[in-house]
């Protein structure tokens, strides 16, 4: 029981920041990627501007694309919708 509401808080607070991909990139990916995205210290790569970061994004979440270090951004991934990583990948394509 506890577990179906835990489950439900959080699928009510994605779906309220669906649109917000930068409010969702400084929750979910500033800590590793920079909140800029340049941080290249732990992915090798500023992921800044990458206009294919939703395809990567998908990937990772299908299990169709990834380095040696994927599991870390599949789980980083959890518990974001489709519409979640798109407003994401939006935000990143924006990014300098
Ligand atoms: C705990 C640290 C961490 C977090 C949090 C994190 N990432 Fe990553 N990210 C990585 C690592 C490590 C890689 C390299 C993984 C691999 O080997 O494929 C990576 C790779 C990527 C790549 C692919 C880079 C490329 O071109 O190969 C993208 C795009 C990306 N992350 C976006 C995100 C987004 C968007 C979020 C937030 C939803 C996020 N990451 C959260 C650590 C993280």
């Amino acid at each position: 029981m506890m577990k179906k509401l835990l489950v439900l808080a959080v699928l009510g607070v994605s779906a309220l920041c669906a649109a917000d991909g930068a409010k969702l990139f400084g929750a979910k990916c500033a800590e590793c990627h920079g909140g800029d995205g340049k941080e290249a210290s732990i992915s090798g790569k500023a992921i800044a501007g990458d206009t294919t970061a939703l395809s990567k994004l998908t990937g990772y979440k299908s299990g169709t694309f990834g380095g040696e270090q994927k599991a870390t951004m599949q789980a980083s991934l959890e518990g974001l919708s489709d519409d979640d990583l798109k407003a994401i990948a939006a935000h990143i394509g924006t990014l300098k």
